[in-house]
């Protein structure tokens, strides 16, 4: 259940400008990790912003989440640099570990699993990042003792 008095104060933190819109957007996502269908719908009703606007603000950039997120982000490298050096087994592995497809998070809210272009760390391929950290030269039979190590 959203509490809308936490949009509430967000948006008159920014005194209900809809030259704010992005700003209000990303302390939403900030706050939940994501940002709720009707939190949304707050900040557009509330600076009278057209609601479809917020919708493709949120889709475009990569920073909004409109699907709950895990408390955990795990991303796999599938830059090409990542891929030949087997990015697509561990991937599987961190599928198999988890019960999630990517895309996804556990039921119990601790990882969402994706993947991602080019990390910028191709000699340490293949690349996983948890959180803020990043494994380089991961194998697939490393995969479950790696999530234990951060669950
Ligand atoms: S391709 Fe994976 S870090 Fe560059």
């Amino acid at each position: 259940m959203v509490d809308l008095k936490i949009v509430d104060a967000i948006i008159e933190k920014w005194n209900t400008d809809p030259d704010f819109v992005i700003e209000m957007m990303q302390d939403v996502q900030d706050e939940f990790r994501y940002i709720p269908k009707v939190a949304l719908e707050r900040i557009a009703d509330r600076t009278e912003k057209p609601r479809g606007k917020l919708f493709h603000i949120a889709t475009f950039y990569n920073a909004f989440s409109l699907e709950q997120r895990g408390e955990t982000e795990i991303q796999v490298c599938m830059g090409t640099a990542c891929y030949v050096k087997g990015a697509a087994d561990v991937l599987a592995a961190l599928e198999r570990a988890l019960g999630i497809s990517r895309g996804e998070t556990t039921p119990d809210g601790k990882f969402t699993l994706t993947e991602v272009r080019c990390v910028g760390a191709c000699g340490l391929a293949p690349v996983v990042t948890i959180g803020d950290e990043v494994i380089g030269g991961v194998k697939s039979n490393e995969v479950p003792s790696i999530i234990k190590r951060f669950s």
